[in-house]
């Protein structure tokens, strides 16, 4: 009975038994599957994660060179010129700047706020190059107690410093006037500069203390973008500054090169008046530029025609890109005479014997009529020429140099 019902109870559970077979057969097909896919999906992932590990690395190493190139951008670069200027400055020059000072500066860098908006450029990106903070502050206090009378900028940009120059001569009551000279190519925001310089002298109305020329002061030399520029645009500073007459204050943001400095700085140097100041901006921050200046200073041909005789230095260090000062002490003196001796028909007087007594100084002239004398000259002093078949001639030099270099010609009579 007991092995009937059992028959009986199996028989009644294989249906159940097979369904329960297939369902675990479909389980274990659809669980082998599954680990199929999964498998080949971890695979997948593991790859992924395989290259995503490589471009980070790449990445990093990409990162780690351009951070590298950004950290030698910004840390200073080696500026021994800069040092040896501080070395040897006087502190005769520059003072430290008072609070009128500071205040005119913030007063002109909020009058550009209108300019900005209407621009929408940043103000730091925008004003990058230029003067900043306390070396604004000390070039503003320099105008202030100078009250020079005629002053030259080379590097107007947007007119920062030319506004900050102005606005000191127009408080000093002097009449004072700034000649800012400038080639007026657009800057890198495809604004010219120059054009808002313009607007900002009439909008604070110190147009009457500021005029502007258009052109480069001495040569375009250092930076590529101006040299492209280069013929294209006149060099102003020789004829402006000889027809302006001696100025006795300069200030020079311009071509940073070493050339182009020493360029700004020779022409400058001419035309600036005993006592008179000429300031260069950016000594600390740009080596080529401190490396002009020093060069200047210590050139062998400059040091011994008496560089630190008649220039004294200075430089304000405190600020973030450096001020150094030049004060002429006097003139250079070069006085020299040129004696052309001829005879009949404008025919040089080679070989004739001329004389000035009393300054013991005998020459023969040479084969082209003249006779250089390096020395200073009275136009009282006698001059005596002598040649074979000619008369003596014996009469005053009749030119004085006065330390420059004068010409005189005199004519020999053919003996009767
Ligand atoms: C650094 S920005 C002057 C910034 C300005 N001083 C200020 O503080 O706002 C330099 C300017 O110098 C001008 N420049 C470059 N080479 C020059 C040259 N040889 N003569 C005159 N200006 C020059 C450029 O056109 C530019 O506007």
């Amino acid at each position: 009975m007991k092995e009937r019902l059992k028959h009986l109870a199996q028989r009644a559970m294989r249906p159940g038994l097979a369904a329960i077979e297939g369902r675990l057969d479909s389980l274990a097909k659809r669980t082998a599957s599954l680990e199929a896919d999964i498998g080949a999906r971890l695979d997948g992932v593991l790859g992924r994660l395989d290259s995503l590990a490589k471009r980070t690395a790449s990445l990093e190493a990409d990162i780690g060179t351009r951070l590298d190139v950004i950290q030698a951008l910004v840390s200073p670069p080696p500026n021994p010129w800069w040092d040896d200027l501080k070395r040897s400055a006087g502190q005769t020059i520059f003072q430290a700047p008072a609070e009128e000072d500071f205040a005119a500066c913030r007063r002109i860098m909020a009058a550009y706020d209108r300019v900005l908006e209407d621009y929408g450029v940043q103000r730091e990106e925008f004003f990058a190059g230029s003067i900043k903070d306390a070396d604004a502050a000390v070039l503003h206090a320099l105008v202030r107690t100078r009250r020079p009378r005629l002053a030259w900028q080379v590097g107007t940009f947007a007119g920062y410093s030319a506004l900050l120059i102005a606005s000191a001569l127009r408080d000093a009551g002097d009449g004072g006037i700034l000649v800012c000279c400038d080639p007026e190519v657009p800057h890198r925001t495809y604004i010219n500069p120059v054009g808002i310089a313009r607007e900002m002298a009439a909008e604070l109305r110190l147009d009457a203390h500021l005029r502007f020329e258009r052109g480069w002061n001495a040569l375009p030399m250092g930076d590529n973008f101006s040299v492209r520029f280069a013929g294209s645009i006149p060099v102003r500073g020789p004829d402006a500054l000889r027809e302006l007459g001696e100025i006795d204050f300069a200030f020079v943001d311009g071509d940073h090169s070493v050339a182009g400095t020493m360029c700004d700085l020779m022409l400058l140097q001419q035309h600036l008046a005993v006592g008179g100041v000429i300031v260069f901006h950016d000594v600390k921050s740009w080596p080529t530029v401190a490396h002009a200046l020093h060069d200047f200073l210590n050139d062998i041909y400059f040091y011994y025609s008496g560089t630190r005789q008649w220039f004294a230095h200075d430089v304000f260090a405190d600020g973030i890109d450096g001020l150094l000062a030049f004060e002429r002490l006097g003139v250079v003196r070069n006085p020299l005479l040129r004696l052309t001796v001829l005879s009949d028909g404008g025919v040089p007087a080679a070989k004739a014997e001329l004389t000035l007594p009393e300054l013991s100084f005998v020459a023969r002239v040479g084969g082209d009529g003249h006779v250089f004398y390096f020395g200073e000259v009275d136009a009282g002093q006698r001059l005596r020429v002598e040649l074979s078949g000619f008369e003596t001639l014996d009469e005053a030099v009749g030119v004085s140099t006065a330390g420059d270099y004068v010409e005189r010609t005199v004519r020999l009579r053919r003996s009767a």
